[in-house]
């Protein structure tokens, strides 16, 4: 039988709702309505997400994106099955936000709740899109807070294959941008920038690019950045902004494209999953493909604006859950929150 699942978002600085339709038998679930609020203007005055006003503007969202989801699905509230919300990491004002919406609307409907992994709805985010990938394969997670690979053999089935030891790609992309005086979020801005630079006039380290393990580190990325910098305002020449920006981006894909290509090598496996704010990367994505094309090997992503933090992914990382039956959605609306 397919249920109506109900997810909402609110680890950081979006808040997302949306509504997805169990799939019946072996199908897909399927996407009816999703809405997102993102706080990133909100923030931008203070370089960064400042978490308690990151929780108000969650309180202040999340009931209208709700009205707004069931009105476009055109389902009435009372037909939904299920309520999925966030369960961590994030910020943990902000995750009780979701999760108390969440445990307020399952009790007061009488429907069960169900807490997601901010990361396993990213990692399953490209099952929302037209071109879904098929299990088994390995999962590159690229985002603010998390560098991974894994292996993916199915819902739940994962095995880390490595991770960052230090800061995450997204956390690279924002500091280096910081550093640069391209505000927040860093991401986005230091990739636009990029296009009018030089990704060689810098050379930039790549850590741990010849390890022998599948682990990254990209906090020595930003110290290097620091020091070119540096010596530059020190000779008194303009700072060459966009070639620090195109050498920067040029060091992180070429991490991540490297260590993803040993990751399927180590795994002999041919299919990629890239998911996470980094994987709206453009530069990213063109150096995968073509690395990739040229194995023999699938990448699927999530649809652009499915990449960052929303609802959709939550709800559908929900009813894939419950359709695997790996988790089964509780009823006693004590809304635990997980921020680590
Ligand atoms: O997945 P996400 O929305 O939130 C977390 O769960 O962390 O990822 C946000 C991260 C930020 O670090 C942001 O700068 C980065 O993704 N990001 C990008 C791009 N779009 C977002 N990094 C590089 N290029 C982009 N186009
Ligand atoms: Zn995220």
């Amino acid at each position: 039988m397919t249920k109506l699942v109900l997810g909402i978002e609110s680890s950081c600085d979006e808040t997302g709702v949306a509504l997805v339709r169990s799939g019946a038998g072996g199908a897909l679930p399927t996407l009816l309505a999703h809405a997102l609020h993102s706080q990133v203007q909100m923030h931008q005055a203070y370089g960064g997400v400042v978490p308690e006003l990151a929780s108000r503007d969650h309180i202040r969202r999340v009931l209208p994106l709700l009205r707004q989801v069931l009105t476009e699905a055109d389902v009435p509230l009372t037909d939904v099955d299920v309520v999925a919300y966030t369960r961590g990491p994030g910020l943990a004002g902000a995750l009780l936000v979701g999760a108390g919406v969440a445990c307020a609307l399952g009790a007061a409907l009488a429907r069960p709740v169900l807490g997601v992994h901010h990361l396993e709805g990213h990692l399953l985010s490209p099952f929302l899109s037209a071109d879904a990938p098929q299990f088994p394969f390995v999962a590159l997670l690229v985002s603010g807070g998390h560098t991974q690979l894994m292996r993916v053999d199915g819902v739940g089935r994962y095995e880390l294959l490595g991770e960052t030891i230090d800061d995450a790609a997204g956390e690279a992309f924002d500091k280096t941008a910081k550093l640069l005086g391209l505000g927040y979020p860093g991401g986005p801005a230091l990739a636009r920038l990029a296009e009018y630079g030089d990704p060689e006039a810098f050379k930039l380290p790549r850590p741990l690019l010849h390890s022998p393990n599948l682990d990254f580190s990209f906090a020595g990325l930003k110290t290097a950045v620091l020091t070119q910098a540096r010596k530059l305002e020190s000779a008194v020449c303009e700072l060459p902004r966009a070639d620090l920006a195109a050498s920067t981006q040029a060091a992180i894909v070429e991490v991540l494209l490297k260590k993803s290509l040993k990751a399927l090598q180590a795994t002999g496996l041919k299919r990629l999953v890239v998911a996470g704010g980094v994987g709206a990367n453009q530069q990213l994505r063109i150096q995968l493909n073509a690395a990739c094309q040229a194995r023999g090997v699938r990448v699927h992503y999530p649809e652009l604006e499915l990449c960052t933090d929303n609802g959709a992914m939550i709800a559908m990382a929900a009813a894939m859950r419950l359709q695997a039956g790996v988790q089964q959605p509780r009823s006693d609306y004590a809304f635990d929150v997980r921020p680590r």
